[in-house]
């Protein structure tokens, strides 16, 4: 029986590359940037499969213009707001994620970021590598504590988990705001928040970790802003379309925002210039879960995604 073939549009790790072609016929796209859509389309005809990163966007346009062929989408992501699935669900097709695999990489990037923030670390690596370094006394590039400090985590998911672990070293006092309460014995002294509002009020700093959704959009805006305590700092590497970039920028030049920490931004690649002229926010192109370890399990997650599809059973990680 010929084997199911397979784009890659992507440069994925070499393991999972090799692990898939021991598997599938691949093509990989040759040139490891984003697939458009005249060539997603493209390669609709000519493959049974394709792993996807949120790089290639499945829009309701160019889903309906896809080739029967393609039977499934084993996204290399945990995030899915790239594939408009209800489409995608309309033509047939079954669309995967990685869910697990990455939370661990991506709630590192978070306390990084957090502690980041909090500490100045932008404006200190710029004096020293600058060679403008040339005093030290006890008011020089103070921060804000974060051991002990209220931590307000929106979205109490795997990665928010993660998060909420490692904060935990810190002794912060962990809130969450999630649609549903945790089991007591994953809470572990954390503080539901049944609104985002009493959250909000609580967090000296906000770290957000829910999907984009409609609902979720720009769900940080002047006026949840508003409701931090004067000095919070804000974390997101979740997704850029939670933030109102215009309002965080407003929030940051008033005082009221202390500092950012920000891994995803509105406009991808690329960020926002306004907000890159703010020594105090720290910023990092979409990295979350760029460690090695964490490129092969994803891989491999999509990998195994493909293997039960094409073997006639469930995916474990089915989305639509
Ligand atoms: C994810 O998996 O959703 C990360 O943002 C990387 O794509």
């Amino acid at each position: 029986m010929s084997r199911p073939v397979l784009w890659i549009p992507r440069r994925l790790s070499d393991a999972t590359l090799a692990r898939a072609r021991r598997d599938y016929d691949v093509i990989v796209k040759a040139d490891d940037t984003p697939g458009t859509a005249d060539e997603i389309i493209a390669m609709s005809a000519q493959v049974d499969a394709m792993i996807p990163c949120h790089s290639e966007h499945f829009s309701a346009d160019v889903v309906a213009r896809l080739n029967p062929r393609l039977k499934i989408l084993a996204n290399h992501s945990v995030g899915v707001d790239h594939c408009d699935l209800a489409a995608l669900s309309g033509r047939g097709i079954v669309v995967t994620n990685t869910p697990d695999v990455l939370s661990d990489a991506t709630a590192e990037i978070a306390m990084l970021l957090m502690l980041g923030a909090a500490r100045h670390a932008v404006t200190g690596d710029r004096i020293v590598r600058s060679g403008a370094w040339d005093s030290w006394s006890p008011s020089f590039m103070v921060g804000t504590q974060v051991t002990g400090a209220r931590l307000g985590i929106v979205g109490m998911g795997r990665v928010g988990r993660a998060f909420a672990r490692k904060a935990r070293g810190f002794d912060m006092e962990i809130h969450y705001h999630n649609r549903t309460r945790l089991d007591p014995a994953e809470e572990q002294g954390t503080i539901w928040h049944e609104t985002l509002q009493t959250l909000l009020q609580q967090a000296q700093f906000l770290s957000l970790h829910c999907p984009a959704t409609p609902a979720t959009r720009d769900l940080l805006n002047a006026k949840t802003l508003a409701m931090l305590p004067g000095g919070a700092i804000v974390v997101n590497t979740a997704r850029g379309a939670l933030v109102d970039e215009d309002a965080l920028i407003a929030a940051l030049d008033s005082g009221h925002v202390a500092a950012a920490g920000l891994d995803c931004f509105k406009v991808e690649p690329g960020g926002n210039p306004a907000l890159a002229k703010h020594e105090n926010v720290f910023m990092l192109p979409h990295i979350g879960s760029a460690t090695r370890a964490t490129r092969d399990a994803m891989g491999y997650r999509a990998l195994d995604n493909l293997d039960a599809f094409f073997a006639g059973h469930a995916p474990a990680d089915r989305v639509a």
